[in-house]
């Protein structure tokens, strides 16, 4: 199989930096960060956006601008990367850790509605591998919803984009995600007062129009740089064709696999069907596939297939909330999923249809082997 590297960059990227770096402004300051800004807000139909460090600290900015912290709770996944969690922790907030739903690794909205108590400020919910969580029932729960689309640029729900159903979406740009400067992300929203707190936080306390050295409110210096602007505009032209191409060979790959006993790749709900595919992701049923989700991992990364077997553990079971200051609900999904869930990286969807159908042979073959009789 012919696997491209991931990022992908071009003479585009190359232009666009070029332009930065003739110009006196390599900062936060020159007018392509404002235009990435622009560009990418609209993109995911949302009226602001406010650039930033990373994914991780838009969230930590979501949280502060709508002054939640000590004393209050916020609903969150058990299964995402670390961030959806430490930034509730790092607001002073208590993250309240509920299950997912079986098949398409969503926060499960009957989950977190039982885990509601009247000190519950809002509740995370991550678009996990690229498909947007079930908007329609976590916007009914009557507590804000914080979209965390760190992996779904994009992604559709009901023909509305990530990012802009709740009160704010966070994005990230991180190396391995399917639009990246290397590290960087984006707070988007439809509320203008929201994006004024965020902005002022992110731009050391300053206002829309005020002077450089007026500072209203307490903020911090957590602007991206020119360079990673640049780079941004240019990922972002590139991604419309990208999510074609990855929901194309997506498409093949579900299709081809999904008679395999025992294996069950992510369930799409049909408002949910356009997305990035940043993660395509499955499950491993070891008593009908014939062997264990670790076996199967071992098998296709002897094949030269990139694959990660899941999470090692749920985010509770990171050793930071082991030691507490958080709540948990019963897991009993996440948990399984510890031990027989896999995901294969979005670039394995970037090459060609006969990629596609090789990657499908490969899965078929490794799963038609350790079933047949034993010779002996
Ligand atoms: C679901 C999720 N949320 C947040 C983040 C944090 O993004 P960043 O690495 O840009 O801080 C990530 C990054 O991997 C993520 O996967």
């Amino acid at each position: 199989m012919d696997i491209p590297q991931w990022p992908i960059a071009g003479e585009r990227e190359a232009e666009l930096l070029r332009q930065v770096l003739a110009s006196d402004r390599w900062g936060g300051f020159h007018p392509f960060v404002t235009q990435f800004e622009r560009e990418f807000a609209a993109f995911q139909h949302c009226a602001h956006g406010v650039s930033a460090l990373n994914g991780t600290v838009t969230l930590e900015m979501a949280l502060e601008a709508m002054g939640i912290g000590q004393g209050d709770e916020v609903i969150v996944p058990a299964i995402s990367f670390i961030s959806t969690a430490t930034a509730v922790s790092r607001v002073g907030a208590l993250p309240v850790f509920v299950d997912i739903e079986p098949h398409t690794f969503q926060i499960d909205p009957a989950r977190a509605a039982a885990a509601l108590t009247p000190r519950t400020r809002a509740v995370m919910a991550v678009h996990f591998g690229g498909p947007v969580a079930d908007m329609d029932r976590l916007l009914q729960l009557g507590v804000p919803v914080i979209e965390d689309a760190a992996h779904s640029h994009g992604s559709e729900w009901s023909g509305k984009r990530a990012g802009s159903m709740g009160v704010a979406g966070s994005f990230s740009f991180q190396n391995s995600k399917v639009m990246t400067a290397g590290e960087g992300g984006i707070l988007t929203s439809n509320d203008s007062e929201l994006a004024d707190r965020v902005r002022a936080i992110a731009n050391q306390g300053r206002r829309k129009d005020g002077a450089w050295f007026n500072h209203y409110t307490l903020g911090t210096n957590y602007r991206i740089t020119a360079l990673q602007a640049a780079v941004l505009i240019a990922q972002l032209e590139r991604l419309p064709e990208h999510n074609r191409l990855r929901e194309a060979n997506a498409s093949i790959i579900r299709r081809e696999l999904e008679a395999v006993p025992g294996l069950t790749l992510q369930t799409i709900r049909p408002e949910a069907r356009i997305q990035t595919n940043y993660l395509l992701l499955g499950r491993i049923d070891a008593a009908k596939f014939g062997m264990s989700r670790d076996a199967f991992h071992r098998a296709i990364t002897a094949e030269g297939i990139p694959c990660t077997p899941f999470y090692p553990h749920t985010l509770y079971n990171n050793p930071l909330y082991r030691a507490g200051g958080c709540r948990v609900e019963p897991c009993p999904v996440s948990e399984a999923c510890i031990a027989d869930a896999f995901w294969f990286p979005h670039r394995v969807l970037l090459g060609s249809e006969t990629d596609a159908r090789e990657l499908s042979g490969i899965v078929q073959r490794i799963s038609s082997s350790c079933r047949q009789p034993s010779l002996a």
